[in-house]
């Protein structure tokens, strides 16, 4: 048992949401809470059903779930348009004049789109991929900024019935590749540039090295956000067009119509225990129903509130709570182009304080860069707007919690810790704000509809405080459908364990009181500010470098990141390691997959720590890297001092 689970099973202090709170929240009560879990677990169609109900379909299913583990089908014989519920449902709603989206660019101009305007964005750019020849189930890239052009891009595919896939801007040109080749694109969707931390995120000249490599791409739409301040960017003829030329030709009419509720919605990569990232295959009809839910209840989006998530929209957080999730509630949300400490680490608070947010939603791994440049930048802010935070992406420890209650909440607004995945598309463990007692550091209770449990290896469930794996035992609505073109891997990533049930990969606990306490990944996948990293996939960029004969990458604990990248390289024959070198391969490896994957620490080894059958023994290399020995059982290595020698080194 690791200290910190030791300290948060210590943990005494609840928090539970005042009477105010709860009198005005859609969840009152335990009592209610109790009352439509049991009904979403025993009766989940019926749940479901009126859940999804309230999206507006074009035609009603015939059966609300037909499971043949591991596959589902959510509301069969329906239809619908996953737009149309996100925006033009709101027109006929008393919404048009709403805002939909309030914006904020980095260099700080602010840009309103109400739901009338975003319908008319969203309609003209649809009719420019038409017009393009995208057709339904055509693979579609995004790799944008954060402008409301992203999202734009995102409603457009799917008002078409074309399969969005978003690239994290922060990826590279060979990550492109990789993901073109894997999803068979189309066309690709980017920007000439974006902000970030002041300077210009280069995305066309990206796009374009990878398009080098990767010829099928018939078609590139380029949204000008930077214009003349960025290097001009080249465009191909036949095969690049301006956003904006592109739309003037067009009318901004267009009829949305109705898809089968299981037809794919998007496809996004996430890291896996091998190399090769996983396209993680969403459906129309459930993961809408699954988003809008979840926004509804976990955030309690009322009319009159002012939502924030601060996710980039390259990652799942971004699709299900920017870009599905509350425009399916009609809410307002904010978006904001940058970086958290541009110009300093008051931005996120004087954003807040612009547009009254009322609801917040961060990373623990943000809160702790927060904490750690001082309390001045909230102090000296109004954030009296604010009625609900949230926290996503890894374990947040107590103090960061106890920090952003009182900091950032001032002491009275309930904190919803909201345990989730890609996969699982939508929240799956959190509290409920107006109803749910909460701990610092635990994501508390299953929300509707989730069979949450903690196994053992034998598959009998753990008791309170034992640790075990994470699974859930029934299907989810918003739960992925596949891994794209690969149903192999889908059954064997996360069916295999236990029959019928799904594995998060995740290990966890439960305490007395039925909280789900998350421990973290049990794979080799790192948690790194709150985004996935394969190891594989950091050794694999290595080892592709010349010099680089065997790579071993681990995480080691980190006070901001949470888990920052160590990589221990062998060198091949008589290359030379240095310090020049070290810094060579971490660039290397923001050239292959992104800067978010570039290690920490790079230290060179005449040889890996390896059983006698090969196999490199990762268990070691983590342990000296957190805490700078390694004290258990070295009997099975094959030669012990390979680890004498790291160890002398890493104490250096
Ligand atoms: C971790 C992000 C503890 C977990 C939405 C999970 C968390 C992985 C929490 C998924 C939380 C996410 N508490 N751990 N509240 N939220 N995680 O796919 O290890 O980028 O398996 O989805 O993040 O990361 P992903």
């Amino acid at each position: 048992m690791s200290k910190k689970i030791e300290s948060h099973l210590s943990e005494e202090r609840v928090f539970k949401p005042s009477k105010d709170f709860s009198k005005k929240a859609r969840i009152k009560s335990m009592a209610q809470y109790k009352r439509m879990y049991r009904e979403s677990i025993d009766k989940p169609g019926i749940f479901w059903g009126r859940e999804a109900k309230e999206l507006g379909w074009q035609k009603k299913w015939t059966k609300a779930l037909e499971w043949k583990a591991p596959y589902a089908k959510w509301f069969v014989g329906g239809k619908i348009n996953v737009c149309e519920s996100c925006v033009d449902r709101h027109l006929k709603e008393g919404r048009a004049n709403k805002a939909a989206i309030i914006w904020e660019g980095e260099p700080g101009e602010s840009r309103t789109l109400t739901y009338r305007q975003l319908h008319r964005e969203v309609c003209n750019f649809a009719n420019v991929l038409l017009a393009k020849g995208i057709k339904s189930k055509d693979r579609v890239m995004i790799y944008m900024p954060m402008t409301p052009e992203a999202v734009i891009a995102m409603l457009a595919c799917a008002r078409i019935g074309a399969v969005h896939s978003v690239i994290f801007g922060g990826f590279s040109a060979d990550s492109i590749v990789d993901r073109l080749e894997d999803c068979q694109a189309k066309a690709m969707i980017t920007s000439d540039g974006g902000y970030r931390r002041g300077g210009v995120v280069p995305l066309k000249e990206n796009v374009d090295a990878a398009l080098k490599k990767y010829k099928a791409l018939e078609t590139v739409i380029v949204h000008q956000r930077i214009g003349e301040i960025g290097a001009p960017v080249k465009m191909k003829k036949g095969r690049d067009f301006w956003w904006h030329e592109e739309a003037a030709k067009v009318s901004s009419h267009h009829e949305p119509k109705g898809f089968d509720s299981e037809h794919p919605l998007f496809i996004l990569y996430t890291s896996g225990s091998t190399g090769k990232p996983k396209g993680i295959l969403h459906t129309s009809g459930g993961y809408l129903t699954g988003t809008y839910a979840t926004c509804k209840y976990i955030f309690d989006m009322q009319e009159d509130d002012v939502y924030w998530c601060t996710a980039d929209v390259g990652w799942i957080t971004g699709h299900s709570y920017i870009a599905y999730g509350p425009l399916a509630n009609g809410v307002t949300q904010v978006m904001y182009e940058g970086a958290p400490n541009h110009p300093d680490f008051g931005r996120f608070w004087d954003i807040v304080e612009k547009y009254s947010v009322s609801i917040f939603y961060t990373a623990p791994t943000a809160i702790r860069a927060f904490i750690k440049a001082g309390d001045h930048f909230p102090d000296s802010r109004d954030l009296s707007s604010l009625r609900l935070l949230g926290t996503v992406g890894e374990p947040i420890n107590p103090e960061a919690w106890m920090w952003y209650h009182e900091k950032i909440g001032g002491g009275n607004c309930p904190i919803v810790d909201t345990w989730w995945q890609t996969e699982t598309g939508a929240i799956m463990i959190s509290p409920l704000p107006g109803c749910t007692p909460t701990k610092p550091g635990t994501a508390t209770l299953p929300f509707f509809g989730v069979d949450a449990a903690i196994l053992d290896e034998t598959g009998e469930e753990c008791g309170p405080n034992e640790g075990g794996k994470l699974v859930i035992r029934k299907p989810w609505p918003s739960m992925l459908r596949s891994i794209y073109g690969d149903k192999k891997r889908y059954r064997e990533t996360y069916w295999n364990d236990y029959p019928g049930m799904y594995t998060a990969g995740d290990g966890a606990r439960t305490d007395k009181a039925g909280n789900f306490w998350i421990v973290g990944r049990l794979d080799d996948v790192l948690n790194v500010s709150g985004h996935r990293l394969g190891t594989a996939e950091v050794e694999s960029a290595l080892v592709a470098h010349k010099v680089v004969a065997e790579a071993a990458v681990v995480g080691r604990p980190h006070e901001i990141k949470g888990q920052a990248v160590v990589a221990f390289v062998t060198v091949k024959g008589e290359v030379k390691t240095s310090d020049t070198l070290a810094k060579e391969l971490r660039n290397h490896v923001g050239t292959v997959i992104g800067a978010i994957a570039k290690p920490d620490a790079i230290y060179f080894a005449p040889s890996l720590p390896k059983t006698r059958s090969g196999k490199i023994m990762r268990r070691l290399l983590k342990e000296l890297v957190a805490t700078g020995k390694v004290s258990g059982n070295v009997t099975t290595l094959e030669d012990q001092q390979v680890i004498l020698d790291l160890q002398a080194q890493l104490q250096q």
